[in-house]
């Protein structure tokens, strides 16, 4: 059986876990099994970059950030688009036929998955896996690569946490996640935010400020707001997503991190500021959870392989490894949902979300 392998869109910690996770389950399991490493994500399968991957290549690499693959972003709305006379998803089939594949597994975030369809709808044998920071693919209750950017965003909030409470100041750091929250959550109510902006609960500058002023009153000098890259003001909740990213080019801004921290410094007289971590939460070692994770999604994919179930992706629910059709799962969101447990039990705590 010759399996390829990519790994697309951004990456993130534990690729090369679920990479290990698959290949030993591979060598272990599937008699005669040769894979094929695709280099830059669907970029390698669209101009034919790949390389057979000898067993040595996955050892080591269970604690190592990044991909050993390399990964680029193919946007899905250009998948179809015409160019030479061929589509990029014509040319990824044309290829997988070429190199011989009998399965191809994509690990990948929201948009792999949307092109994972169109590789199955023209009857490509894949399996999805669900990678990204931002754990926001639907129907699995967790992605890969989640657990270990919370712990990352926290270790942030828990500097800034220190050096905000000497100087009192309010300090608004901003955690990724362009589309959901949870990443935010989650490292907010580890990181003990005082204020906790998600894109799914729009905020109330007016609201924001009152929380920051009365923490002042009650003698805390200083406030903690952890806030979503994606976050959104109550202002712009009914505009589509074209229409607020003109709104904030007028004043420069591409998220409203900085527009609320200079709003925060007007209304309050306390001294605001921003600390923006970026990729720093992508990179570096997976948390042991996530290697463990990964190790499990990884060789479940294995067996998925192996037992030739495929037009699926990897889900995880409790404690169990499943897995759901791609055309059942892609184009979909996973939210924060407003009355997840998480976001009940930060209000009882007086964590404030922007809202009221
Ligand atoms: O999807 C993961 C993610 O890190 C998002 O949280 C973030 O908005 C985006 O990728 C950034 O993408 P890029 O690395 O391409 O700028």
């Amino acid at each position: 059986m010759k399996i390829g392998i990519l790994t697309s869109g951004g990456d993130c910690p534990a690729l090369n876990a679920v990479i290990r996770g698959f290949a030993k389950y591979a060598y272990n399991n599937i008699k005669g099994v040769e894979i094929y490493g695709i280099a830059d994500g669907y970029g390698g399968l669209i101009s034919g970059e790949y390389k057979k991957m000898k067993q040595e290549d996955f050892s080591g690499i269970l604690n190592v950030g990044g991909t050993i693959l390399g990964t680029s972003r193919q946007p899905f709305k250009k998948m179809q688009v015409e160019e030479n006379n061929s589509t990029k998803v014509q040319k990824m089939k044309s290829n997988y036929k070429k190199m011989g594949l009998n399965a191809l597994l994509t690990l990948g975030g929201a948009g792999t998955h949307k092109s994972a369809a169109l590789l199955v709808s023209e009857g490509l044998n894949v399996i999805g896996l669900p990678k990204t920071i931002d754990n926001d693919i639907f129907g699995t209750d967790v992605t890969f690569g989640f657990y270990s950017a919370v712990d990352v965003a926290t270790e942030c909030i828990d500097r800034i946490h220190t050096t905000a409470a000497s100087h009192g100041r309010t300090m608004l750091v901003e955690i990724m996640g362009n589309k959901v929250g949870w990443l935010t959550l989650y490292a907010g109510i580890a990181g003990g935010a005082d204020i906790i902006l998600l894109p799914e609960i729009p905020y109330d500058t007016a609201v924001v400020c009152k929380k920051v002023r009365e923490r002042a009153e009650a003698g805390k000098a200083f406030s903690i707001i952890a806030i979503a890259e994606g976050a959104i003001e109550k202002s712009e909740a009914g505009l589509k997503k074209k229409e607020r990213v003109q709104k904030r080019s007028e004043t420069g801004d591409v998220t409203l991190t900085n527009r609320l921290a200079r709003e925060i410094n007007a209304r309050t007289g306390v001294e605001t500021r921003v600390v923006i971590p970026g990729h720093i939460q992508r990179g570096g070692s997976p948390s042991a959870l996530d290697r463990a994770l990964s190790t499990e999604v990884g060789a479940y994919a294995g067996y998925l392989c192996k037992e030739g179930l495929f037009g699926t992706t990897v889900a995880i629910r409790g404690e169990r490894l499943t897995y759901n059709k791609i055309e059942d799962i892609a184009g979909k969101t996973k939210w924060v949902p407003l009355e997840h447990p998480m976001i009940e039990s930060g209000r009882r705590i007086g964590v404030c979300f922007g809202d009221e």
